[in-house]
């Protein structure tokens, strides 16, 4: 354990931190860290998530944060490639529900905090 190790701990936290302040759901403002706790409470589905915090709840009809949040749940989620929109691997046909695009990529939903936004 050197001065490098505890800079590095300092780093992941830090990055954790940021982490938990992303927005999952926009409509109604509610970020990452509180989907994670009520998902470490017991939420295990969706539809729990979305009692206990209100995410998937908003005007949009959960179209952003419901990958995401399933995506969380460990369900498969791809990512589109021109927009960085969640997109759920179950539903078919495999299109960006955002911008249109069948251009998607891989990849689970702790990356989507790699979502635009919008
Ligand atoms: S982003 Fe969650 S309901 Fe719209």
């Amino acid at each position: 354990m050197g001065s490098s190790d505890s800079e590095e701990i300092i780093k992941a936290r830090e990055r954790a931190v940021i982490d938990a302040y992303r927005p999952i759901c926009l409509c109604n403002k509610i970020r990452r860290g509180i989907i994670v706790k009520a998902i470490q409470g017991g939420a295990d589905s969706f539809e729990k998530v979305r009692r206990r915090t209100g995410a998937g709840t908003g005007p949009c009809g959960a179209q952003r944060c419901g990958p995401m949040v399933r995506g969380m749940l460990g369900e498969e989620v791809a990512a589109c490639a021109e927009c960085g929109w969640s997109i759920l691997k179950s539903i078919e046909p495999l299109v960006c529900p955002r911008c249109g695009s069948e251009n998607v990529r891989d990849g689970r939903e702790s990356a989507a905090g790699q979502n635009k936004g919008g």
